[in-house]
């Protein structure tokens, strides 16, 4: 009896254990960025409203921007945000976005975050018909990351979540991210995605251009974690950064230094 009773506790822990392993997370990171397409009628002020950012804040993450006034159509903005753990279950993040007459859960995804989400994560998410979803209600709008994956590479802890355009495909997508010649390890990063699908997202490494990063990252629970039985991936940036510390729950400004290879 007691025999067979510990024996089956063993193996729920165990198989519980097994099952988080393979597509759960424990915790998540500090920042990640969303690569935001931009649309004609889109302005900074506009976009960063819809991620609960300061526009101003943006430069450092964006230097290919000279004047953070005028953003090209067709180009992208990288956007910062906290990535979380959801429900235990992967990483991302929950926007809270209120509705507009007209939108729909397709143009919320499509067109108002730039298919940084999908129809999927917004009926998963929320429980309006796909069809009706009253103006002003609000609504979460969650998005996907990533912090790495310490079994591909420890150099990388800093990750762009990145809607594929119809067009792009593998070279082309490492050439515009700074990794023309590592074509590898994106699909490392992304296995099995078919970059030429024109749809999805992909996670790539963000690169500093020129080689120095200025990010904004919130100095309180950028611990480590380095005896995580279910390894999240969350450790794999440590060897890039070098920290400005402050007190206080202040955003302070670090220096990230990438190396171009
Ligand atoms: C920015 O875009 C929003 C949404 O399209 C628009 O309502 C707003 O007037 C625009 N602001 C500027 C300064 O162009
Ligand atoms: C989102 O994806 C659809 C279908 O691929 C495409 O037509 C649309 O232009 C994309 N939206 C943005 C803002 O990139
Ligand atoms: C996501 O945000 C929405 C809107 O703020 C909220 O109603 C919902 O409970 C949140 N969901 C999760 C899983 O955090
Ligand atoms: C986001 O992650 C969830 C959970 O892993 C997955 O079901 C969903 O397809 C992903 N969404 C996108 C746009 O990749
Ligand atoms: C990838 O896309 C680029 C730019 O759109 C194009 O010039 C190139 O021929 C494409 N490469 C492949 C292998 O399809
Ligand atoms: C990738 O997607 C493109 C566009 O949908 C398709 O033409 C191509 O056959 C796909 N490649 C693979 C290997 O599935």
């Amino acid at each position: 009896m007691i025999r067979s009773s510990s024996f089956s506790l063993c193996f729920l822990i165990l198989a519980s254990l097994l099952r988080r392993s393979e597509s759960a997370c424990r915790r998540g990171c500090d920042l990640a960025l969303a690569s935001y397409y931009v649309s004609p009628k889109d302005n900074l002020t506009y976009i960063s409203s819809l991620f609960g950012v300061k526009y101003t804040d943006l430069g450092p993450y964006n230097p290919n921007i000279k004047n953070l006034n005028s953003i090209r159509t067709g180009s992208r903005v990288n956007v910062f945000f906290r990535c979380d753990c959801i429900n235990g279950d992967f990483l991302g993040h929950n926007f809270s976005y209120v509705v507009l007459k007209g939108d729909t859960y397709n143009t919320i995804a499509r067109d108002v975050y730039a298919n940084l989400t999908t129809v999927d994560l917004l009926s998963t998410f929320n429980s309006y018909p796909v069809t009706n979803v009253p103006d002003g209600a609000i609504i979460g709008v969650v998005i996907n990351c990533s912090c790495g994956d310490a079994s591909v590479s420890k150099d990388y802890g800093l990750f762009v979540t990145y809607p594929l355009q119809p067009g792009e495909n593998l070279s082309s997508v490492a050439a515009a991210n700074g990794f023309p010649s590592q074509e590898d390890l994106l699909l490392k990063y992304n296995p099995g995605v078919n970059f030429s699908s024109g749809s999805g997202v992909v996670f790539i490494p963000a690169k500093g251009e020129p080689f120095i990063f200025f990010m904004l990252v919130r100095r309180h629970d950028n611990g480590m974690d380095n005896n995580a039985l279910i390894d999240d991936g969350c450790d794999a940036g440590e060897s890039m950064v070098s920290f400005t510390q402050f007190e206080g729950d202040a955003w302070n400004e670090e220096q990230y230094f990438t190396r171009a290879t």
